[in-house]
């Protein structure tokens, strides 16, 4: 009886260039319980331009944070970089079924492809009914380059783990934000004024990562715009390397610890962060000056970092006050419980790391 059929979770796993990823939630009624997680770092050269250059190597590393978190699962969610696939919203008829959008999607396809249609895989989700047009509904193609899908899932097989979803970071992004929605604070309280203007509130969500940084546009929980930005938290263990003339993994560690010479917050921390903060600000004129963006009628009231680089400390204040926008950085297990065995200060601590693992592990409730 479906009442009793209790859905196996499925592991939320980021293969991400600096670590592995992994989480396990549980749900019950609406409250959701982090059941196990861990962070494997991977070594250099296991990724080149996000993508596995060793599946093998990386199997291994997922094997090790398999290991670590404790979990029994061996059901596992995946997700490809949001840059790597191809989106497009194409209209069809709202009377057309899964089976006719799937034969024409391969049609479609073919003109937005920039390769041959056998190198990729295809997918699409329905949206819903269109705004400008009832009798349409907008479908949104994803195609993905088969290699990105192929090669993480053989890393999971090596693992000993089965691929059971390949998702796309921004979705895994998206479910992850829905969670922690309703806990970002409000517009500066004239929300319901601007909502009579019909103005609409975007938030910025900011990944800053190792090497990468995505900018992505949210209108209520859904993504409108993304960027991403050649830069990351990696520049500042480089310049700590050079400064203070010591090897990167011994810099790795005193940026973490925050454990450097006196002089390092003023000559290295304060203008890094300053730095991500202009930024930021570049990635939102970007998004100012793009189609998405109807002139006047939109404002970011919210900017929510997530990220390794949201780990620095003090960065939402510099941000917050270069770009005059509340800014925060994300906490979504804050109001989720945790297992016995969960370490529950490294969670709440490396959250900001987990937002694409656990958006993946929340495909289990689906
Ligand atoms: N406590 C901390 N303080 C400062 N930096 C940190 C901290 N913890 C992690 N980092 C840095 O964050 C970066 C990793 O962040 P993240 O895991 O978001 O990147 P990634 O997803 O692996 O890479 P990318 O998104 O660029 O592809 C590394 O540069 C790491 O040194
Ligand atoms: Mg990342």
């Amino acid at each position: 009886m479906a009442l009793f059929k209790r859905k196996e979770p499925i592991l939320g796993i980021d293969i991400s260039p600096s670590a592995i990823k992994l989480i396990e939630l549980s749900r019950s009624g609406q409250r959701f319980r982090v059941e196990a997680f861990a962070i494997e770092p991977l070594g250099e050269g296991m990724m080149e331009d996000r993508n596995l250059t060793d599946p093998g190597e990386v199997g291994e590393a997922i094997k090790r944070a398999w290991r670590k978190s404790g979990t029994r699962l061996r059901r596992a969610a995946v997700a490809v970089p949001t840059s790597s696939v191809i989106t497009r919203a194409v209209p069809m008829p709202a009377d057309f079924k899964e089976s006719d959008i799937e034969v024409n999607m391969s049609i479609e396809a073919s003109q937005y492809i920039p390769y041959p249609v056998e190198e990729v895989y295809l997918d699409f989700e329905v949206k819903g009914p269109s705004q400008a047009n009832s009798e349409m509904q907008d479908v949104m193609l994803v195609a993905s380059r088969r290699e990105n899908v192929d090669t993480r899932e053989a890393a999971l097989k090596e693992a000993g783990l089965v691929p059971v979803i390949v998702d796309v970071e921004v979705y895994a992004l998206e479910n992850m934000f829905r969670l922690l929605m309703d806990s970002l604070p409000k517009a500066s309280g004239e929300s319901g004024v601007s909502l009579s203007k019909g103005r609409e509130g975007l938030t910025a969500l900011v990944d800053i990562g190792a090497t990468i940084t995505n900018l992505y546009i949210l209108q209520q929980d859904r993504v409108i715009f993304t960027r991403e930005q050649g830069f990351g938290v990696d520049q500042l263990t480089v310049q700590i390397a050079e400064s203070y003339g010591v090897p990167r993994e011994q810099a790795e560690q005193m940026k973490r610890s925050g454990q450097v010479a006196d002089d390092f917050s003023a000559m290295l921390l304060e203008p890094f962060k300053q730095m991500l903060a202009e930024q930021i600000g570049h990635g939102l004129q970007f998004f100012f000056s793009s189609d998405q963006y109807v002139s006047g009628r939109y404002n970011v009231d919210t900017i929510v970092l997530v990220g390794g680089g949201a780990m620095i400390m003090g960065l939402d204040r510099v941000v917050a006050d270069l770009l005059g926008i509340t800014t925060v950085v994300a906490s979504p297990f804050k109001s989720m419980g945790s297992a016995v065995k969960v370490n529950s200060s490294a969670l709440l601590r490396d959250a900001p790391l987990l937002m694409v693992a656990g958006g993946l592990a929340l495909r289990s409730f689906d």
